[in-house]
């Protein structure tokens, strides 16, 4: 593992925490799902599957699957305590455990690079940027796959109710096309489900959402706001709208990953 002191500092107590809220997330979630099947489209399209870079990838829910359809593994994740359940359970991956914005790769390209729910903990101003630096990183005709929660919806919806939720992901989706051109790019909306009999269950998982332990004095009103807006026959159920958005690298335009 290539691990160069990211300043995510995570203790043991608090990963524990993440740990359980993530895995309950997974459980009730059909997200992981909707995603392999959109990102299993992507790579069908693709020429190569030989190497494939995950930034930001958490768990692992998405890059252990599809990781069995590439050669190589790469995987960029800041969190010591996720690239050290990574450097366990996939010995043959690739691991640096930094921010993405300080990695070198030097010369090596990528066929399929996928980041997922990963530029909300990137400061907007620097998004464009962190994106150009994604594209460098692809081989021809290679693609960038791009994941984020939606700014409409009911997950949207319940941030809002709590704090704001405003993440300019349409205006990233225009400066990509912009700068690489419609025929490059491709936008998608979906919307997942996340279902679970146990109001305990929905107030974790939208503590998670949420990713500020500052909400856990507020369980109380989560809790009442699920009751009022997400009761279902037998239990509770939000709709999750998100975006996916692929820019595919011209064969043409090969670049440097410095500039
Ligand atoms: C919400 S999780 C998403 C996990 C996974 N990609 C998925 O979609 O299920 C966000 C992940 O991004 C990582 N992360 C945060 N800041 C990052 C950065 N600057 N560069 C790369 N990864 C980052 C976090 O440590 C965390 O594992």
């Amino acid at each position: 593992m290539n691990s160069s002191s990211p300043d995510i500092h995570i203790d043991a107590a608090d990963n524990a925490e993440y740990q359980r809220q993530l895995s309950l997330f997974s459980k009730c979630s059909t997200e992981n799902g909707i995603e392999l099947i959109k990102t299993g489209m992507v790579i069908e399209t693709l020429p190569r599957r030989e190497r494939f870079l995950d930034i930001g990838a958490g768990g692992g829910h998405l890059t252990i699957p599809i990781a069995q359809q590439f050669g190589m593994t790469t995987i960029v994740e800041p969190n010591p305590c996720q690239a050290e359940i990574f450097q366990r359970r996939c010995p043959d991956f690739r691991i640096y455990n930094n921010c993405w914005i300080d990695i070198d790769l030097g010369d090596k390209r990528f066929d399929l690079i996928l980041c997922s729910h990963v530029l909300y903990y990137i400061p907007e101003g620097i998004w464009m940027q962190t994106v150009e630096k994604m594209y460098r990183y692809l081989s021809p005709d290679g693609c960038l796959i791009i994941v984020m929660q939606s700014p409409l919806g009911e997950v949207a919806d319940f941030f809002n109710s709590f704090t704001t939720y405003d993440v300019p992901i349409l205006d990233l989706a225009r400066d990509v096309i912009d700068l690489y051109g419609d025929d490059a790019v491709l936008l998608q909306y979906f919307q997942n489900e996340i279902y679970s009999e146990s109001l305990d269950d929905v107030v974790e998982i939208g503590l998670f959402l949420l990713l500020d332990q500052r909400f856990d004095a507020r369980k109380s009103e989560i809790a009442e706001y699920f009751r009022m807006h997400h009761k279902v026959n037998g239990g509770y159920l939000i709709k999750q709208d998100e975006i996916l958005l692929v820019i595919r690298k011209s064969p043409g335009h090969i670049g440097t990953a410095e500039g």
